[in-house]
C-alpha cells in the first residue's frame, strides 16, 4: 500500500542538510513496521514525508499505486484527512478541550453530523478503555490515558495508515505497554497498517518488521517470524552495532 522509492531530503538552509539518502520501503497492506535508529538518524523526517506533512527533495512516495507528490491540494488534504492517523511523542491534544472534543476533533473538521460524531467516540472509547473519562479534561488524565486519547483521535476516522512517532517516549513501562497492545489490536483487527517509531526494542518486537536506519541511509531489517523472544535480542544486538544510543541497551528479557 505504500511505496517509498529513492527517497533523499536535503534540508535547505545557511547549511544545507542531508537528512535522507537514498531509501527505498515498501509496506503491504495490515502490515506493522517498527522504524528504529539512533537520535538525528532521520526517523521524524521519513515520517513527516509520507504523513505530506514535508516533501522529498528527490524520489516519490506512492500510497496504493498513486504518487502523493502528484496529487493536487484538494486530493491531498481529503488524503491526510481521511487515510491518514498521527499520533506523536507528545500526545498534541488540545489542553481546552476534553478528550471526547478532542477525539472527535477530524470528525468536526470533516463536517460530520453531531450524533454520528458521539456514536463513533463512544464506540471507540469502549474499545480503548477511555469511556470513563470522556468528559475530563486533558489537564485531568495521566500520560497513558493522553496518549490512548490521541490515538482514540487518529483512529477515529478508520484510516488506512497510522503513523506514530515514538508515541511511548513519554510513558513509564506500562502505560507504554497498554498503548502498545493497543495498537497492536488495532493492527490486527482492523487491518490498519502502521509505521512505529520508537527508540524501545519492546515496544519494536511488537513488529512484524524492523527497519534500522542510520544516517539517513537505510542499514538493515529483520523479520519477526515466530520467535518473539528471538526478534527481541535481534533487535537489541542490531541496536548496539548501530551504535548511538549509549550504554543503556537493555538487556532484560520481555515479559
Ligand atoms: N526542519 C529542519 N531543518 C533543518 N534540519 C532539520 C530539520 N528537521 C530535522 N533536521 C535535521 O535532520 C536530521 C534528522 O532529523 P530527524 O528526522 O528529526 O531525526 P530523528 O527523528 O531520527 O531523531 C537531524 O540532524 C536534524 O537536525
Ligand atoms: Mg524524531
Amino acid at each position: 500500500m505504500l511505496q517509498v522509492k529513492q527517497v533523499n531530503k536535503i534540508y535547505e538552509g545557511n547549511i544545507a542538510y542531508r537528512a535522507l539518502t537514498d531509501i527505498d520501503l515498501t509496506v503491504d497492506e495490515g502490515e506493522f513496521i517498527g522504524i528504529m535508529g539512533p537520535s538525528g538518524s532521520g526517523k521524524t523526517t521519513l515520517l513527516n514525508l509520507i504523513a505530506t506533512v514535508d516533501s522529498p527533495t528527490t524520489g516519490e512516495i506512492l500510497i496504493d499505486g498513486k504518487s502523493i507528490g502528484r496529487m493536487g491540494k484538494n486530493e491531498l488534504a481529503v488524503f491526510r484527512r481521511r487515510q491518514l492517523g498521527f499520533v506523536f511523542q507528545d500526545f498534541n491534544l488540545l489542553n481546552t478541550l476534553t478528550v471526547e472534543e478532542n477525539m472527535v476533533l477530524p470528525l468536526t473538521l470533516d463536517g460530520a453530523p453531531v450524533r454520528e460524531m458521539k456514536e463513533k467516540a463512544q464506540r471507540i472509547a469502549d474499545k480503548l478503555g477511555i469511556a470513563s473519562i470522556m468528559k475530563k479534561r486533558t489537564y485531568e488524565i495521566s500520560g497513558g490515558q493522553s496518549q490512548r486519547t490521541a490515538i482514540a483521535r487518529a483512529m477515529i476516522h478508520s484510516p488506512k495508515l497510522l503513523l506514530a512517532d515514538e508515541p511511548t517516549g513519554n510513558l513509564d513501562s506500562k502505560a507504554a505497554k497498554d498503548v502498545l497492545d493497543m495498537l497492536m489490536t488495532i493492527n490486527q483487527e482492523q487491518k490498519t497498517t502502521m509505521l512505529l517509531v520508537t527508540h524501545d526494542a519492546v515496544a519494536a518486537s511488537y513488529c512484524h518488521r524492523v527497519v534500522f536506519i542510520k544516517d539517513g541511509r537505510f542499514y538493515t531489517e529483520i523479520h519477526r517470524g515466530d520467535n518473539r523472544q528471538g526478534f527481541f535480542q535481534k533487535i537489541i544486538d542490531t541496536l548496539s552495532l548501530l551504535g548511538g544510543y549509549g550504554n543503556d541497551v537493555p538487556t532484560i528479557r520481555i515479559p
